[in-house]
């Protein structure tokens, strides 16, 4: 079954504990915390604080995608403030510290991804796939949420699977950006298990009914 991840940077704010609770009783697997420093994308979202609050009101798996400059400096500050899965992104610094990233959120016993931009190749995940709980493709340019959906990811979503497949069963393979009732079936076929829906979710007539549909991808 496919997971379904909304991202919160697409809910209402001032309503936050209220869309939070919502995401549970319309069934979806995920949160998905979005977080931006105005360093590795042009954006700025909300960080620590935050994560901190929305750990206190749900049991939900709390799933933060770092868009942020050396990651490796704050990762341990967000497994402590409540994240369940924590990812990098591998353009946001070396290799070596990438790694030693992914080995300081192993070691608080958190689940590990890594994350690559549209620009990105799959072979760039692979130094990593040992350390990984999770892969990220993103299916549009970091920084925004509302964006078109990049079919063109889809060989490389096809291709980590593979890596997957032959080297880490298990590994969930999420993709972000984008995705929506209409592009999700492809993502599926090219082998993603979790999608992240930012617009698409909050934007639903019927969210509970989102989440079905795609749980039945
Ligand atoms: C983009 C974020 C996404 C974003 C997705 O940089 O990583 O998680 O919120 O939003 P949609 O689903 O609207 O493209
Ligand atoms: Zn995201």
């Amino acid at each position: 079954m496919i997971k379904v991840a909304p991202s919160i940077l697409s809910a209402d704010f001032t309503e936050l504990g209220r869309d939070i609770r919502g995401l549970k009783e319309n069934g979806a697997d995920y949160v998905h915390f979005d977080v931006m420093d105005g360093v590795f994308v042009p954006n700025i979202s909300f960080g620590l604080p935050v994560l901190k609050d929305v750990r206190r009101i749900t049991d939900m798996v709390l799933d933060v995608h770092l868009m942020i400059d050396r990651p490796v400096r704050y990762v341990e500050r967000f497994c402590d403030a409540g994240a369940d899965i924590v990812t990098v992104h591998v353009e946001a610094d070396t290799e070596a510290n990438t790694r030693r990233a992914l080995e300081l959120i192993r070691a608080r016993g958190k689940r590990a991804a890594v994350c690559v931009k549209p620009k990105t190749p799959a072979e760039a995940v692979l130094p990593f796939l040992p350390l990984c709980d999770m892969i990220l493709v993103m299916t549009v340019e970091p920084g925004f949420g509302g964006q078109s959906f990049m079919a063109d990811m889809m060989p490389k979503v096809r291709a980590i699977r593979g890596f997957i497949t032959e080297q880490k069963p298990g590994c969930e393979l999420e993709v972000d950006g984008g995705v929506a009732l209409t592009t999700g079936p492809v993502c599926a076929e090219a082998g993603a298990d979790v999608f992240v829906a930012g617009s698409a979710y909050f934007k639903a007539p019927d969210k509970a009914a989102f989440v079905r549909a795609v749980h039945a991808m």
